[in-house]
């Protein structure tokens, strides 16, 4: 079952001792029966995509050993930093169970997902399979294990509100979410069976509900990441398509605050859910406003119907974090899509 081991750049042999640092000697295959202690491992699922590469490296320069299962379907190794340990593999796979008792993670950032509201439109029953089938895949096993690792999961904010009236905006966790899409509905769902999980089997847990994150290595080939999209479409001379009329509003959050966030809530003993993002939305036509005044010579958007599932207006209110946890986002809007277009632009031929 560990024959899909690699680090990011090359692959590794199966009895990789990297994967328990508590006792570099055992044998992979073998439980570990002398020591009920955690690993020291820092668990990332998804970790090959856009937010975990950028979580790794900083988990990384702190420090953690981190491992990292993935099945690369939206993403590859190109930015995996290198002392990160890959086992490629699908988090609804049966074998999921016993790989993560053996790991005995200290810690999970569980981001591996459909993470496309699109997709989720079109094809629901993956979207429920990948995020709430392959998250109970993951849940399950850590009932078994002596010490609760802390479970981090990232939900959404932007597709878990549903469709507020302006007077509700910016959306606080307290009220109620009633999502209105497949894909919102699910990460709703794994929510419920993690306050479940917390109840009845003591799971340390805490709920991260992401505004729109931004920044360099976003997939710009995908169908969610409005920025990144445009941003390269924009650079290579592209028309871009606004779907709609160009005024919803979404609250974008740079990376680099975003996983600031992140790690601040996982660093704190609370559950959530905590909405990390800006507490402003900011329009699709703004957005590509921004992006003309760097991007010189960008063509003229062209308009498409809009799309089903996508909320007009939704950004976050983010005084929770703030008052709980200290933390705020403080990229501006224009440093943000300045430092995404810089790096955009280095990567485009
Ligand atoms: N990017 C955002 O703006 C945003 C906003 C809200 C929530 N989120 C959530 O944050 C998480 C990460 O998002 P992202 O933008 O980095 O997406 P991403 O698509 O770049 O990364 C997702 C990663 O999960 C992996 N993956 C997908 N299905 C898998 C499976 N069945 N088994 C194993 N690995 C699998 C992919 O290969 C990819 O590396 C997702 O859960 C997403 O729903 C993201």
């Amino acid at each position: 079952m560990f024959d899909a081991i690699e680090t990011a750049n090359q692959p590794i042999s199966s009895n990789n001792s990297a994967l328990f640092s508590t006792n570099p000697d055992r044998k992979l295959n073998e439980p570990d029966r002398n020591s009920q202690s955690v690993s020291g491992i820092t668990l990332v699922t998804g970790g090959s995509g856009f937010i975990g590469t950028h979580l790794i490296d900083t988990l990384i320069h702190r420090g953690e050993n981190v491992t990292v299962i993935d099945n690369l379907s939206t993403s590859n190794t190109q930015y995996l930093h290198p002392d990160a340990t890959l086992i490629n593999k699908d988090i609804c796979d049966p074998g999921i169970p016993d790989l993560i008792k053996k790991l005995n993670p200290k810690a999970i950032y569980h981001l591996a997902a459909q993470a496309s509201v699109a997709v989720s439109a079109r094809e629901p029953l993956i979207d429920v399979n990948i995020n709430v089938n392959g998250t109970l895949n993951l849940l399950e096993p850590i009932r078994e294990l002596p010490h609760r690792p802390r479970f981090i999961y990232f939900s959404t904010g932007g597709a878990i509100y549903g469709d507020l009236e302006p007077s509700a905006l910016p959306a606080r966790e307290a009220i109620e979410a009633k999502p209105l899409s497949t894909y919102g509905a699910s990460k709703l769902a794994v929510e419920n069976y993690l306050r479940v999980y917390g109840h009845l089997y003591d799971l340390n847990y805490t709920i991260v509900r992401p505004a729109n994150v931004y920044g360099p290595r976003q997939n710009p080939h995908g169908e969610a990441g409005v920025i990144a999209i445009f941003t390269q479409a924009m650079l290579e001379g592209r028309q871009i398509t606004i779907f709609g009329d160009g005024n919803d509003q979404r609250d974008y959050i740079y990376v680099s605050d975003f996983i600031d966030g992140v790690l601040t809530l996982a660093d704190s003993n609370l559950p959530g859910p905590y909405n990390i993002g800006t507490g402003y939305g900011i329009s699709v036509n703004k957005i590509h406003d921004i992006l003309s005044e760097f991007i010189s010579n960008a063509k003229p958007a062209q308009y498409g119907p809009p799309r089903p599932g996508d909320i007009p207006k939704i950004w976050l209110d983010v005084t929770s974090a703030e008052n709980d946890l200290g933390w705020q986002a403080n990229t501006s809007f224009q440093d943000g899509i300045s430092k995404t277009v810089e790096w955009f632009r280095q990567i485009t031929p």
